[in-house]
């Protein structure tokens, strides 16, 4: 059928510029007249849109329909040759970037804002990745910035809405539209990677002691979740809670961590359940927590560096190389070292390590930030840790008389390479001011030396930290060799230890800062020194922190509002 194409007119919005994981404002800023066409026309203004393919996909959070319509409708009269939509407008993002890549798209449009709460009150996002699955480069986002500065009308095919809940194939005005099963294709990648017979012998032989509990946060992995661990493992429901997505995710904040996640904690010390796992409103973050054993993001990504041979993707592929987010721990270099990998430290971001894939110079990364990856995609996956990690217990079990668990896992890791006792502070929606004054406070300390060799004391314990040196993290890509400055501020001290010190870029509301704290303990401590609770092994060094940065006078506060 041939629909009228329209211009109407616009005028520019100020603020959208997307930061690396896209443009995320409140619902209600996405809603004002012209502000969603004017983006999405920018996004079209910036690609090779003639004739391209594009994915649809999203976390299914609340005014994604109708947005996917407004992007059928610019995007057609703009010329777009083909548009792959997950069913519901539901694709988790590691989903996209399978399918992205699976049908050689040009790129992909994510309606998500992640891990921040949904709903009319709540968080709208849209997000651009680029051919090869991940986030759109920064020239890109650039790109599509300056458009939505100077734009003056954008193009829309005056036809019905299309039906998003029907699989099929269909012409929609000059593109062809495909609407696909959310889940199939990223349970067939799984599928190539992981040993699936095993994981499911395994959960099967131990029903009773081996119990897996998964947390959907309302977010959009629920359907992943139940296709994998009731469908391809034989598991019952019960191993799967609030698996249903919401457009408000119930009013909860899906961010799997131990404060937001706590249904998951709560039902999994209550029933003693061995395995726990969450992921996050789009599914791309993880945590995996059983009773009594909580996996830090930062030796989550070394335990599976470490136990990559039990994985048929690693075991056939080879590792090519490892690499953490600054800010994470330094497990995984410990990792690489060991067994001769290469291995690198970059920005925050998943972004940084696209590149270094695409080179194919990295297998396994991950971020303290509860993000987990390999090189299958160009997205960190949530889903994809959670197997991973039900892989490397089935492995281990395999000619074990008695079983092992997580705990037995972090143990043994702990006893090889030591244990880097690690922990965030995030400081939330903390004035703007208070936040620039600390970051201030840290480059004058900087600039002039004034903290080197100085000695501070903790209170509670008198162990005493001597500073090693102040620096402001900078990275140069070693492939495109673009610099990326003032990624995080580092305070390191002469046993080792490290403190850094960043301005969230996520929040979508005054400022978050968050404060990381690193110990490292070498595996001759012993397995009781290695095995002490987090908060105990850094009580001090974190009390030391707050005074150097002086970070409670700042952002007037005493407490932080998540701790991981
Ligand atoms: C997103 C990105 C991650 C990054 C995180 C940092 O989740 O995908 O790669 O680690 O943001 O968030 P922050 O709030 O610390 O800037
Ligand atoms: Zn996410």
């Amino acid at each position: 059928m041939s629909f009228p194409i329209k211009e109407i007119q616009t005028k520019p919005f100020e603020g959208q510029k997307p930061g690396t994981s896209g443009l995320r404002k409140r619902v209600k800023v996405f809603q004002q007249e012209h502000y969603t066409e004017n983006f999405i026309q920018a996004i079209f203004d910036s690609i090779a849109v003639k004739d391209s393919t594009l994915v649809i996909g999203g976390d299914g959070r609340y005014f994604s329909p109708e947005t996917v319509q407004t992007i059928l409708k610019i995007g057609s009269a703009n010329g777009v040759g083909k548009f792959i939509v997950g069913k519901d407008a539901i694709l988790s993002t590691p989903a996209a970037s399978n399918v992205i890549r699976k049908y050689k798209a040009t790129g992909g449009i994510l309606l998500t804002a992640s891990h921040n709460p949904g709903g009319p009150n709540a968080d709208f996002g849209i997000k651009y990745n680029v051919s090869n699955g991940g986030p759109a480069p920064e020239n890109v986002t650039n790109q599509i910035y300056e458009k939505t500065k100077t734009i003056k009308s954008y193009k829309v095919l005056e036809a019905p809405p299309v039906d998003l809940s029907k699989i099929g194939e269909f012409t929609y005005g000059p593109t062809k539209v495909s609407i696909i099963d959310s889940v199939a294709d990223y349970v067939s990648l799984l599928e190539s990677i992981f040993d699936f017979p095993l994981i499911k012998k395994f959960l099967h032989d131990h029903k009773s002691d081996f119990r897996v509990l998964f947390d959907g946060l309302h977010g959009v992995t629920g359907p992943y979740a139940r296709a994998l661990l009731v469908g391809s493992f034989g598991l019952s429901e019960d191993s799967l809670q609030n698996c249903t997505p919401l457009p408000d995710f119930g009013g909860g904040h899906p961010d799997p961590n131990l404060t937001y996640a706590h249904t998951l904690v709560e039902v999994v010390e209550k029933k003693g359940i061995e395995f726990g796992a969450a992921s996050d409103g789009d599914g791309d973050r993880n945590m995996i927590y059983g009773k009594g054993a909580f996996v830090t993001p930062s030796d989550s990504v070394a335990i599976i560096a470490h136990h990559a041979d039990a994985i048929p993707y690693f075991k056939k592929g080879g590792v090519k190389g490892l690499a953490r987010s600054m800010p994470t721990s330094k497990a995984v270099d410990l990792v690489a070292q060991k067994k001769g990998l290469e291995y690198f430290e970059v920005p925050t971001g998943w972004k940084f390590f696209g590149n270094l894939m695409d080179a194919g110079r990295l297998s396994i990364c991950g971020e303290e930030s509860f993000g987990t990856g390999s090189d299958h995609i160009r997205e960190k996956d949530g889903i994809w840790a959670v197997i991973a990690w039900l892989n490397i217990i089935a492995a281990v079990n395999q000619n074990s008389s008695k079983l092992i668990g997580i705990n037995d896992i972090l143990n043994e890791f702990y006893s090889i390479y030591g244990r880097s006792f690690f922990s965030r502070y995030d400081y939330e929606e903390v004035p703007s001011d208070g936040a620039n004054a600390l970051v201030e406070h840290l480059n004058k300390a900087l600039e002039s030396g004034s903290l080197n060799n100085t000695s501070h004391k903790a209170v509670s314990s008198s162990k005493e930290y001597t500073v090693s040196g102040l620096y402001n993290f900078e990275y140069k890509d070693p492939i495109d060799h673009s610099v990326s400055k003032n990624q995080g501020q580092v305070i390191t001290f002469s046993d080792g230890s490290r403190v850094v010190f960043r301005l969230s870029g996520t929040g979508s509301q005054g400022a978050t800062v968050r404060m990381y704290v690193e110990r490292y303990v070498g595996p001759e401590a012993g397995a009781a020194a290695l095995a002490e609770p987090a908060a105990e092994g850094l009580k001090s060094l974190i009390e030391v922190a707050l005074e150097i940065s002086k970070l409670k006078e700042f952002l007037g506060r005493d407490e932080p509002t998540v701790i991981t």
